[in-house]
């Protein structure tokens, strides 16, 4: 079973892909029952008539007894400017749903989607004491697909010619499009664009949410796409390459703190972070995004 703690736009659209492809049994969680049993009832209709599985909605949090895997995408508030707003308010929400995650299934395998990401990974990593490698925050591989469509966009190309494309670090203004491994028809980005090109294009990736609300509220497909294929991967145990946050020791040359890095997820979380060769400018501006992070968790 999947457990979804939070049923808005972010849990349900990650309930109706796990349902639609019939995945696993799904429960979603929300404070208000009734929003999560109206949710259930919708999501249902999308179950194939092949599937064995079902999803139901409750308030009880007892009821993720059982749960293989535990996704979080409650929030308690809006943010307008910057994911860590409510970072305070986040934080004491997720240190008491890590206390029910750890006394109702305390072998799952946990995936954070709530923001601010990086912070709030670290705070549950921290207060349940699981394993770092089954407690992982889902957004750089988000912020990658937005960069991988910003480039794809701007050499009028397909995104399946441009490769390699990889955004690590803070989910947040800090975050690092890693432009020096990206080939784009087989050519290096990095001789196909100038400094103000990169800047530019690192702005937008950064800004990508913001942009997108002068449209609609909230992302919400994107994301939910990009959980889905880590839940997939660990349901399905297949290895799967991607950027996740995670609690860091040693990697890349930091220490108690989470952002993202390259790992290797399979059935039993991360298999492994991969350590990959960056450019000189690009460590220095992870080592700031770290910075970043630490001194955002120092603050709280
Ligand atoms: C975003 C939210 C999910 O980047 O943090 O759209």
């Amino acid at each position: 079973m999947i457990s979804i703690i939070g049923s808005g736009r972010v849990g349900t659209s990650i309930a109706f892909l796990c349902v639609s492809n019939a995945l696993d049994d799904i429960l979603l969680v929300n404070r208000d029952e009734g929003k999560a049993i109206g949710e259930s009832l919708d999501v249902s209709n999308a179950i194939p008539s092949t599937s064995k599985f079902s999803i139901t909605g409750t308030s009880d949090y007892s009821k993720i007894i059982g749960s293989d895997i535990v996704v979080i995408t409650a929030s308690m508030g809006v943010y307008l400017n910057d994911r860590t707003e409510n970072m305070v308010s986040q934080t004491t929400m997720i240190k008491e749903i890590a206390q029910k995650i750890k006394q109702y299934c305390p072998t799952a395998i946990v995936l954070l989607i709530s923001n601010p990401l990086d912070i709030l990974t670290y705070f549950f990593q921290k207060e349940t004491s699981f394993s770092r490698f089954k407690v992982f925050g889902i957004a750089s591989s988000l912020d990658t697909s937005r960069f991988r469509y910003l480039l794809s966009e701007k050499f009028s190309v397909p995104q399946s010619s441009v490769d390699g494309a990889l955004v690590l670090g803070e989910h947040g203004d800090s975050m690092v499009p890693i432009f020096s491994r990206v080939k784009i028809g087989g050519k290096s980005l990095t001789s196909l664009l100038n400094d103000d090109e990169q800047a530019s294009i690192t702005n937008a990736v950064r800004n990508y949410w913001k942009d997108l609300r002068h449209y609609k509220s909230r992302s919400q497909f994107g994301i939910a796409k990009n959980a889905f294929d880590v839940i997939d991967s660990i349901v399905n145990n297949r290895e799967f390459s991607v950027p996740v946050s995670v609690v860091l020791q040693g990697e890349y040359g930091e220490n108690d703190v989470a952002m993202g890095v390259p790992v290797l997820i399979n059935s039993s979380g991360i298999s492994k972070i991969l350590d990959i060769v960056l450019d000189d400018s690009e460590s220095l501006l992870l080592q700031k995004s770290s910075q970043r992070i630490h001194d955002q968790i120092n603050s709280i």
